[in-house]
């Protein structure tokens, strides 16, 4: 069966972004030019995702309000001519139907995920961190919706990570297969170098099916009271079986200052109308005298 809609989690509160998320979501936060919440909504709306489904806490409204359509804005770009910059707003005005459900407690991912019970009823559905840009020719998201049609299971997203980052994700054990698609066996979040099972880390995009809200409602939350949405895809490695999905493309974790940055700058550097610039400014940075701070 198709998967038809999307859940994306943004009510957490963004820490590592303060103080900026003081008055800005932080996924409403520019990568270069785009809010990073675009990127994971049009690879949904690019994979044939109808219907997003924003789990939100307060004070969040930029990020479903920049996916509405604002006709005064396309009548004054219509009459000044603007044409290709009229087709961008139009397009991100209807990639998909947007919901909101609020979070009111941030009690965790798992948590945030249990709140979409309703909104996406009996159905296998997606999940994006949206913390995880990936730029690719084919939706990442994609393929992971074919491998859970093809395997019956659910589907999760994984990457090689070098050893320094193993101890803040979440580690999967695939048995030491290679293929594509590997059955995953062991899933830990967050573990030491020495007890990780790999170096194959779980990155923001899932393929669920609906029960993982009962196992939700069930899932012990941890020491600082989260409930872990790995937790949650843990019960279900036997029935009805979990798959990694290694993806190809750029991928970029926008969840920290650096990450955001690295992104901005690639972002740019794609643009054939700054990029040269842009390389130039960053070869005279390598070459100037450090600045004394500001
Ligand atoms: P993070 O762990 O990145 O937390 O959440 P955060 O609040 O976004 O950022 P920091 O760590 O404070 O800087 C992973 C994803 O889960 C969502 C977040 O919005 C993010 O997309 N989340 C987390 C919720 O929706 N609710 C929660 O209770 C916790």
């Amino acid at each position: 069966m198709t998967v038809r809609k999307a859940v994306i989690p943004v009510a957490g509160f963004g820490t590592r972004f303060l103080p900026a998320t003081l008055s800005v979501p932080k996924n409403a936060l520019p990568v270069f030019d785009m809010p990073s919440i675009h990127f994971c909504v049009e690879e949904a709306a690019r994979a044939g995702i109808e219907e997003i489904v924003f789990i939100v806490s307060k004070n969040q409204e930029a990020i479903p309000r920049y996916f509405e359509a604002l006709p005064e804005l396309e009548r004054a770009l219509e009459a000044r001519g603007s044409v290709s910059t009229l087709d961008m707003v139009r397009r991100i005005g209807s990639l998909a139907k947007i919901t909101c459900v609020a979070q009111t407690e941030q009690k965790g991912l798992g948590h945030a995920v249990l709140m979409a019970r309703d909104a996406v009823g009996d159905e296998a559905f997606a999940v994006f961190l949206p913390d995880d840009v990936i730029w690719s020719e084919r939706p990442t998201i994609g393929g992971m919706i074919e491998a859970h049609q093809r395997t019956g299971g659910f589907a999760v997203a994984v990457k090689e990570v070098a050893d320094e980052a193993v101890p803040n994700l979440g580690i999967v054990d695939v048995g030491g297969e290679s293929g594509r698609s590997p059955r995953i066996v062991g899933m830990v979040e967050k573990p030491s170098l020495e007890d990780a099972p790999s170096n194959l880390a779980i990155i923001g995009r899932y393929v669920l099916g609906a029960e993982i809200f009962e196992t939700l409602e069930n899932v012990e939350p941890g020491a600082l009271g989260e409930v872990q949405l790995t937790d949650g895809i843990a019960a279900h490695l036997e029935r009805p079986g979990v798959f990694g999905y290694r993806f190809e493309g750029e991928h970029h974790d926008v969840g920290t200052p650096l990450g955001m940055l690295k992104a901005s700058i690639a972002a740019a550097l794609k643009r054939d109308d700054l990029g040269d610039d842009l390389r130039a400014w960053m070869d005279g940075l390598r070459t100037a005298p450090r600045a004394a701070g500001f």
